[in-house]
């Protein structure tokens, strides 16, 4: 399917948009005393109050259409039923099945996936129970005290944004630290803490080729071998991949390696063996709690109407923001410190899917696809960037995310962080004009004159979107939810925007030219094929290594 935007449903999207010029949403709240049940979905412990953006009934009938015009529910249906919507690649999208306990179709194929997802499921437990209860050990026979788990992108952000997510459910005293950047100051400094006899070092790569992930992971196996010799890498060492023959070339024992499929995508890999820490952290019955959130999302996602389809309205809403509205940017914000981590991975899943201007079809999309995704944790967000969130001249969607209920006892630190988080989104939406600026400043006591000359710095303008998750409090299950909501979130996205958001491949070129660039930061003089900036850049640094030689 080709995507119009001179379609009708595009046009009267864009009409529409014009039409709403000048409604705000202090109005639509000020006439419809029910807007925050009638625009907020809610699934078991899990709310999403989109109610604080501008847009109607109409903007979402209108949206519904533009979905079923590009055909988003056959288009789910053959997500789940394991067809190679991965167009470019030829493959399946499955990451669905990973936390299914019945084939995701009734295809031969997929139920011989579904066995071998359990199958590894059940040896992953086994082996982190072995590794919890010490009966795994290292070489020299001393019980794991430590976890390196080493790889990038999908392979590491997924897990490591769990892992401290889930803190509070985690079983044991074993520390797990992730080891990503080339940089060697990463490798080096998680090292120089650790004792090799009680470190464990998961290597994470689907392809196991990744340049960083392998250069970490052979530097760590010296680090090794230089302390305990070559039989310990055995001991020593896990792959978390799906290319058996160079796991084994790298000294991996089959039993430590723990499969994956082309059929999982980096990005969506977190469910499978990628997830091996996330499962030595918090044991199995919590894993299968994770699984079994995310597969509730899925059968939403698959079997509810799309006017109350959680992934669907999120989805719907971006591309109104972004390719009606033309906001340019969309902030994550959790008011949940241990969320941290999610925004790197939404990130990814986000950008990498959908940073693309070619359609399915090979030819340009013609409208704007997916915007730059960022965020920071609330409340220290507000001390930083909140500035221009309210006051700067572009307007940028915010997703504001908070559990009613916290870990900790430190009741009023939450009952603030809950003020805080719903402050926020009120003044995005409230603003306020000159007059009420004025009037509040002379409430403080302010002369006249101090009042003119402030006053129209102190306005807000209002009318900022954002939309409010909710949930009761962040557990396994509820952290499924949530990652599960952005994943399809995003596929609803890329089927708007006839995207395939399986693919990748604009992160190849800057990977071959950095092997190339790599032969002349190691060979001298730099070649004179090398652009005169990047050869300029090269010479400066052989000359200021020199200086330091
Ligand atoms: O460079 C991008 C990417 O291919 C991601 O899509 C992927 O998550 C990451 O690199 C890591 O790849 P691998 O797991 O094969 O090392």
């Amino acid at each position: 399917m080709i995507m119009n935007t001179a379609s009708n449903a595009w046009q009267n999207l864009k009409q529409h948009s014009r039409d709403m010029k000048n409604t705000t949403l202090n109005q639509l709240f000020e006439c419809d005393a029910d807007r925050f049940n009638r625009f907020s979905v809610c699934l078991d412990d899990f709310l999403v109050d989109y109610s604080k953006n501008l847009l109607t009934d109409e903007t979402m009938a209108l949206l519904a259409q533009l979905a079923i015009k590009s055909n988003l529910v056959e288009r789910i249906n053959e997500m789940f039923s394991g067809s190679a919507i991965n167009i470019s690649e030829n493959r399946a999208a499955l990451h669905t099945l990973l936390r299914a306990s019945k084939p995701t179709s009734p295809s031969g194929m997929n139920i011989e996936r579904l066995k071998q997802v359990q199958e590894s499921l059940s040896k992953m437990t086994t082996f982190a129970e072995g590794i919890q209860s010490g009966k795994l050990t290292g070489s020299t026979g001393k019980p794991f005290k430590n976890i390196l788990h080493i790889g990038v992108g999908g392979s590491v952000l997924g897990p490591s944004m769990a892992v401290k997510a889930l803190a509070p459910y985690s079983k044991n005293a074993i520390a797990i630290q992730f080891v990503t950047n080339v940089d060697g100051a990463d490798l080096h400094d998680k090292m120089s803490n650790l004792d090799p006899e009680t470190t464990l070092i998961l290597i994470a790569s689907k392809t196991f080729l990744t340049q960083e992930t392998m250069l970490n992971a052979r530097s760590a196996r010296t680090w090794i071998t230089k302390a305990l010799g070559t039989k310990s890498v055995g001991n020593h060492f896990a792959a978390l991949s799906s290319n058996l023959k160079q796991t084994e070339e790298f000294g991996i024992l089959p039993e430590r390696h723990f499969e994956l499929w082309d059929w999982v995508g980096g990005r969506y890999s977190l469910w499978s063996a990628i997830g091996l820490p996330i499962l030595i952290s918090i044991g199995s019955e919590n894993f299968r709690q994770l699984l079994s959130g995310a597969h509730q999302l899925d059968n939403h996602f698959r079997n509810c109407s799309l006017e109350k389809n959680i992934p669907v309205i999120l989805g719907l809403i971006s591309i109104w923001h972004r390719s009606i509205l033309g906001y340019k940017s969309h902030a994550i914000i959790p008011y949940d410190q241990r969320l941290e981590l999610l925004i790197a991975h939404i990130q990814q899943l986000q950008m990498e899917s959908n940073g693309k201007s070619i359609n399915r079809d090979g030819s340009k999309i013609p409208t704007d696809s997916s915007g730059v995704i960022w965020g920071e944790v609330g409340t220290n967000a507000q001390h930083s960037f909140f500035q221009l969130l309210h006051q700067g001249s572009d307007i940028i969607p915010c997703d504001f995310l908070i559990a009613a209920n916290a870990h900790h006892d430190l009741q009023h630190h939450h009952e603030t962080l809950i003020a805080n988080c719903f402050a926020q989104s009120q003044a995005l939406m409230k603003g306020r004009n000159l007059e009420e600026t004025k009037t509040h400043l002379r409430k403080k006591g302010l002369l006249q004159a101090d009042i003119e000359r402030i006053a129209p710095h102190a306005t807000f303008p209002g009318n900022r979107p954002s939309t409010t998750i909710l949930y009761k409090k962040l557990d396994p299950k509820t952290l499924g939810m949530l990652i599960a909501t952005y994943e399809h979130k995003t596929f609803v996205e890329g089927v708007v925007w006839n995207i395939n958001s399986f693919d990748q491949w604009g992160v190849e070129l800057g990977k071959e030219l950095a092997n190339q660039v790599l032969a002349a930061v190691k060979t001298e003089p730099a070649p004179s094929e090398l652009d005169r900036s990047t050869s300029g850049l090269i010479d400066q640094i052989k000359s200021f290594q020199k200086a330091i030689n």
